[in-house]
């Protein structure tokens, strides 16, 4: 099977360089997945994926606080359901091949992150700005 790209863009600039480059490295783990790989890199890639997706969203959602943001809780709830997903992915990844970890990487993050930033995530970029 021949993997798709995992790659950020500059369409997803929110234009905070602090939380792009969060965005962009997120990316780049993922990207991991794509091309060469084996079951042990896999699971460390789902393990460097998973705990940076905690960092960032921590980050984001201070950040967010710190400015007030008025739909916080419904961003947080977003945020669960990520986290949620990858958490459960890394838990049933032992039995799962490694192109059905790729997809679902890949629909974790090209798909889900690469939506919540273009959406959720742009509506506190307008937020920010004011
Ligand atoms: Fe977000």
């Amino acid at each position: 099977m021949t993997s798709p790209t995992i790659e950020w863009s500059p369409a997803l600039a929110l234009g905070h360089a602090a939380i792009d480059r969060q965005h962009q490295k997120l990316f780049d783990l993922a990207a991991d997945m794509v091309g060469d790989r084996d079951q042990v890199r896999a699971m460390r890639t789902l393990a460097a994926l998973s705990e940076y997706v905690i960092v960032h969203f921590r980050d984001e959602e201070k950040l967010l606080a710190g400015i007030g943001y008025p739909n916080l809780a419904a961003h947080k709830r977003l945020h669960d359901t990520f986290r949620t997903r990858l958490a459960k992915l890394y838990g049933n990844a032992g039995g799962m091949t490694l192109d059905q970890i790729a997809e679902e990487v890949r629909l974790l993050i090209n798909e889900w992150l690469t939506q919540h930033i273009m959406v959720s995530d742009r509506e506190y970029a307008k937020y920010l700005q004011k």
